[in-house]
């Protein structure tokens, strides 16, 4: 029987994870990933990739627990390996802190990652201006190493990466059997998606080896995270802007607020600034669609708006993605089994 012919548009975290997971899963199909934009050029490079659930206001929470604890695992997996250092994946423990008492001491994920608890009066002490505080420690994945890493496998699965911009998915009808769109924010042209909108972060990747420990601002827009080569000071949340040209006043700010937090910051080396538009939606639209022009046909297998939050769900989604994809395998070979009869 010939092979299923997969393409995945979209080389971000995203894509890549759904393309190795579809090529472990099924080695009987090939599996083709398409990008304009290939790591260090995609949304997922400027992230900080750390593994702390945002809330999607349209997904189920048990849901959203179910793929973060999947995603958790399968990095815990990497990360317990010889193979952590090059897929770039760490565990970093620290503190998220808030000014007013949250109305949920202890989320819905607190029993994933590891050894949660209400911080101390002691451990408060740094933070005069806080109230609350809660211990954790979770995985951090850094990219660009996590993409290459990905990349890697996929490549060694018998995958293929194109660079080529798509216009339009049918495009890709001649040539492919099936197309999974991971394509981010690109859905919103590729798509007409109206529902896909940009939250604009900045950052500043800073040298400070000297920083071990992570500390988020519960409003989620100051943070420092430590990464293997650099550490991730942030941040902006801002909706609907579209530009990516840093913004000098905005550094500054985010750099003396991430001071007040952690004062040696102030003596923190090769500070870049960097841009990047989270592909947000109210929920992950994760969905199997079936394109008709004339009498042809194309599956197509929705997986993007992923928002703030893809590094702490990219695996659940990825398997949730295969397992629709495998449906219209089945489908596939069905077609072409009674079209031989
Ligand atoms: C500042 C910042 C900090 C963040 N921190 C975290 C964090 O700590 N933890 C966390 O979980 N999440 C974080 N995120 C969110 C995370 O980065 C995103 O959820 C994730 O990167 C989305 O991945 P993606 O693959 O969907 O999108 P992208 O990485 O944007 O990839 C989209 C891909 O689609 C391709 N594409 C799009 N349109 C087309 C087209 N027409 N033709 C061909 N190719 C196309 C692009 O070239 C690209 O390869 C952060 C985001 C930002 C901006
Ligand atoms: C490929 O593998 C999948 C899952 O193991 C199976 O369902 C499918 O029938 C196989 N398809 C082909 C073409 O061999
Ligand atoms: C990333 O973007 C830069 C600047 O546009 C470009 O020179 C480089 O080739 C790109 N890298 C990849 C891997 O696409
Ligand atoms: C970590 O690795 C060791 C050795 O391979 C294994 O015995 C253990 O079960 C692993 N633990 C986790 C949490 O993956
Ligand atoms: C991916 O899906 C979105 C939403 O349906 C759509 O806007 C976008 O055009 C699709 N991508 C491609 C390459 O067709
Ligand atoms: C987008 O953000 C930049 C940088 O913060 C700002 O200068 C600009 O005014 C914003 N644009 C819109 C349309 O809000």
């Amino acid at each position: 029987m010939t092979k299923a012919k997969i393409a995945v548009v979209g080389a971000g975290l995203i894509g890549l994870s759904t393309a190795v997971c579809i090529s472990d899963s099924m080695p009987n199909c090939s599996v083709t990933v398409i990008a304009d934009r290939y790591t260090p050029n995609t949304t997922s490079d400027v992230a900080a990739g750390m593994l702390i659930p945002h809330v999607f206001p349209g997904v189920p929470v048990h849901q959203q627990k179910q793929w973060f604890r999947e995603t958790f695992d399968y990095l815990s997996g990497i990360c317990n390996s010889s193979q952590a250092s090059e897929a770039g994946i760490h565990l970093v423990s620290g503190w998220q802190i808030f000014k007013t008492v949250p109305e949920e001491k202890t989320p819905y994920w607190s029993d994933v990652v590891l050894g949660f608890r209400s911080m101390t009066e002691k451990e408060m002490k740094k933070f005069p201006q806080h109230k609350f505080g809660q211990a954790f420690t979770t995985l951090k994945c850094d990219c660009p190493p996590f993409l290459h890493w990905l990349e890697k496998r996929l490549k060694e699965n018998g995958g293929r990466v194109h660079a080529r911009k798509i216009e339009d998915l049918w495009e890709l009808h001649s040539d492919y059997d099936i197309v999974v769109n991971c394509s981010g924010l690109g859905s919103r042209k590729l798509m007409r998606d109206r529902e896909i909108y940009p939250i604009r972060g900045q950052v500043l990747k800073v040298r400070a080896p000297w920083i071990r420990h992570f500390i988020r601002d519960g409003d989620g827009l100051t943070y420092i995270f430590p990464g293997i080569h650099d550490v991730t000071l942030g941040g902006t949340r801002q909706k609907d802007n579209w530009s990516l040209s840093p913004d000098p006043r905005t550094s500054k700010d985010i750099l003396s607020r991430c001071c007040a937090l952690e004062p040696s910051l102030h003596k923190a080396q090769d500070v870049k600034v960097r841009v990047g538009l989270r592909p947000a939606r109210s929920a992950v639209r994760l969905q199997k669609e079936v394109l008709v022009r004339g009498s042809e046909k194309l599956p197509v297998v929705h997986n993007y708006g992923h928002g703030s939050g893809g590094f702490s769900v990219h695996q659940g989604t990825a398997k949730e993605a295969t397992r629709l994809i495998k449906e219209c395998v089945v489908a596939l070979e069905m077609s072409r089994w009674k079209a031989k009869l």
